[in-house]
C-alpha cells in the first residue's frame, strides 16, 4: 500500500466507488474505505438492486397468476417460492458487489475495509475490529451516503416494524403490510408485497402520493395503485405503534385533526425519507460544516469549508439518487485531476419502478404554473400506442412540457410500461437544449413505446397524429 494517497474516498456506494475509479483512471493514487463487507453502498446492497430484483420477480409472479391467460398461455395454479425469490435477489446483489471489487482491482483502486474517521486534515484512520490503519492523504472525499429517517414513536426492529432493509428480506408474505410514506420506497416495496399476496395499506402525511411529481402523474398513480388493490390513506399521520407477538397496532389520525384509529398490521414499513449519514466520521474534529439537517455543506466544486476535504452523493443532499451520486463522483474526480467537472442538476431524471413505471425529468407543470411560466403541454395516452396495445400493457401516458415562446423542452413525465428507459431521449434532448419540435421530428421505430413520447412532443409543439 502507498505511503500517501492522492485521494481517500470514505464510502464505497455509487458516489464513492465511481469517484474512486474515475480518479484512478485520471492517474490519481486512490484508496476507498467502506465499513460494509461488500462494496456498492446502500444502492447495491440494500437499495436499488435488491429492490429491483424483487420488483422483477414479483411482477413475473403477478403476470403469471393474472395476465398470461389473456395471451393464451395456460400455467395452472401459480405458487410462490419466496425462499427461491430471495435467494435470486441475494445472488444478483452478490454478483454486482463482486463486480465493483473486480473494477477496483482493474483500475488499481485500493479497497480498505473498515470504518473511516478523519482524524486530522490529511489523515484518515480506518478501524476494523481490533485492526487500525492510518492513511496519509492529499485529498479526502466524503461519500458516506444516507440512512433511514426515523419516525418518532415507531421504533424500527427490522422484524415487525421494518425499514426498507427489513422489507427486502421478510421471511414470509405478511397478511397486512402497512407502509408509512407514499414516496418512492413505500410504493415500490408496497407493490412487491402486494403482488406477492399481502393486503397493503399506505399511510401518507400529505394529500398526495409521490409528492413533488407532476400533478397528472400523482393523480394517475393514485388511481392505478388503488385499482391494483393498494389502500391509500392520505392526509393521515401516524402517532404511535405498539408491537406485540401477533403484530403491530398503529395509531393513525387525520392531519387536520379528528378521530384516531388503530390499524392492525403484521408488518409496518417506515419509509418517510432518508437522512444524511456522518456518524463516526470525525467531522467535528476537523471542523467540516453541516447544515441544520445534517447534510455536509459544499460549494459548486464539491469542496467543504475545510481545504482538501470534498463531499458528494446523498450526504450532501439534493436528489437522493444513485445516478446523481455517480455523476457527482465523476465530476469531483475530474476537478481533483485539474479538469472541469460539472453536473447538470436540471436534467437529473427520477424513476419509480412500480408497474407501470413512472419517469420524470425537468420541471413539473404545477411548479411552472406557480412561477407564472407560460408553457405548452402535450399529452399522449398509451391506449393510443400500438405497441402498448399489442403488449396488453397500455396504462399511462407521456406528457411533454415546452416553453410557450421558444418551444424549449422544460419537462417530460411518463407513466407507462418501460417509462424508466423511455425517459432517456428526453434527458438527452434537454442536455442539448433541444425543443419539443426536435423530439417530434426525430424518427422513432414503429411499433415502439417511444412513439408515445414522440406523439406527446408533437402535441406540445403542434398536433399529435394518433389521437
Ligand atoms: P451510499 O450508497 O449510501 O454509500 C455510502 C457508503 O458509505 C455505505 O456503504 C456505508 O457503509 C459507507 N460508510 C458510511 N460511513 C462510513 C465510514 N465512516 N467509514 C466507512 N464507510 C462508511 N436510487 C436510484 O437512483 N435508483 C433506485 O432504484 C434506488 N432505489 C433505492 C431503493 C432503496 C430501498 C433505497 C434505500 C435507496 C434507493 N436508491 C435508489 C437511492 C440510492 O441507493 C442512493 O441515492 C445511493 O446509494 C447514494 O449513493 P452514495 O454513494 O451517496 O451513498
Ligand atoms: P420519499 O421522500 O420518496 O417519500 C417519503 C414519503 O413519506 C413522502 O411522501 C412524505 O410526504 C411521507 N412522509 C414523511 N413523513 C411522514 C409521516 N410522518 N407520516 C406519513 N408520511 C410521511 O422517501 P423514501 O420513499 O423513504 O425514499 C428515500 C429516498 O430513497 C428517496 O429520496 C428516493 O430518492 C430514494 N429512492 C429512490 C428510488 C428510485 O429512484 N426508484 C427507489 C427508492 C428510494
Amino acid at each position: 500500500m502507498a505511503d500517501t494517497f492522492d485521494l481517500v474516498v470514505i464510502g464505497g456506494g455509487p458516489g464513492g466507488y465511481v469517484a474512486a475509479i474515475k480518479a484512478a483512471q485520471l492517474g490519481l493514487n486512490v484508496a476507498c474505505v467502506d465499513k460494509r463487507e461488500t462494496l456498492g453502498g446502500t444502492c447495491l446492497n440494500v437499495g436499488c438492486m435488491p429492490s429491483k430484483a424483487l420488483l422483477q420477480s414479483s411482477h413475473h409472479f403477478e403476470a403469471a397468476s393474472r395476465d398470461f391467460a389473456a395471451h393464451g398461455v395456460k400455467t395452472g395454479k401459480v405458487t410462490l417460492d419466496l425462499d427461491a425469490m430471495m435467494a435470486r435477489k441475494t445472488a444478483v446483489v452478490d454478483g454486482l458487489t463482486k463486480g465493483i471489487a473486480y473494477l477496483f482491482k482493474k483500475n488499481k483502486v485500493e479497497h480498505v475495509a473498515g470504518t473511516g474517521t478523519i482524524t486530522a486534515i490529511g489523515e484518515v484512520t480506518v478501524k476494523q475490529g481490533r485492526k487500525k490503519q492510518v492513511l496519509k492523504v492529499r485529498n479526502i472525499l466524503i461519500a458516506t451516503g444516507s440512512d433511514v429517517a426515523p419516525l418518532p414513536g415507531v421504533a424500527i426492529d427490522e422484524e415487525k416494524i421494518v425499514s426498507s432493509t427489513g422489507a427486502l428480506s421478510l421471511s414470509k408474505v405478511p397478511k397486512h403490510l402497512v407502509v408509512v410514506g407514499a414516496g418512492v420506497i413505500g410504493l415500490e416495496l408496497g407493490s412487491v408485497w402486494r403482488r406477492l399476496g399481502a393486503q397493503v395499506t399506505v399511510v401518507e402525511f400529505l394529500d398526495t402520493v409521490l409528492p413533488g411529481m407532476d400533478i397528472d402523474v400523482r393523480k394517475q398513480m393514485k388511481r392505478t395503485l388503488t385499482k391494483q388493490g393498494m389502500a391509500i390513506k392520505l392526509s393521515s399521520k401516524v402517532t404511535g405503534a405498539k408491537a406485540s407477538k401477533t403484530g403491530v397496532g398503529l395509531t393513525v389520525e387525520p392531519v387536520a385533526g379528528g378521530k384516531t384509529e388503530t390499524i392492525k398490521a403484521d408488518v409496518v414499513l417506515v419509509a418517510i425519507g432518508r437522512v444524511p449519514y456522518t456518524d463516526g466520521l470525525g467531522l467535528d474534529k476537523v471542523g467540516v460544516e453541516t447544515d441544520e439537517r445534517g447534510f455536509v455543506k459544499v460549494d459548486g466544486d464539491f469542496r467543504t469549508n475545510v481545504a482538501g476535504i470534498y463531499a458528494i452523493g446523498d450526504v450532501i443532499g439534493g436528489a437522493m439518487l444513485a445516478h446523481k451520486a455517480e455523476d457527482e463522483g465523476v465530476a469531483v474526480a475530474e476537478i481533483l485531476a485539474g479538469q472541469k467537472g460539472h453536473v447538470d442538476y436540471a436534467a437529473i431524471p427520477g424513476v419509480v419502478y412500480t408497474f407501470p413505471e413512472v419517469a420524470a425529468v425537468g420541471r413539473t407543470e404545477d411548479s411552472l404554473a406557480k412561477e407564472g411560466v407560460a408553457v405548452k403541454v402535450g399529452k399522449f395516452p398509451f391506449t393510443a400506442n400500438s405497441r402498448a396495445l399489442a403488449n396488453g400493457e397500455a396504462e399511462g401516458f407521456a406528457k411533454v412540457i415546452a416553453d410557450a415562446a421558444s418551444d424549449r423542452l422544460l419537462g417530460v413525465h411518463i407513466v407507462g410500461p418501460g417509462a424508466g428507459d423511455l425517459i432517456q431521449e428526453a434527458i438527452t434532448v434537454m442536455e442539448f437544449g433541444g425543443s419539443a419540435e426536435d423530439m417530434a421530428r426525430t424518427c422513432h421505430p414503429h411499433p415502439g413505446l417511444g412513439e408515445a413520447v414522440k406523439e406527446a412532443a408533437m402535441a406540445a409543439w403542434d398536433k399529435a397524429i394518433h389521437v
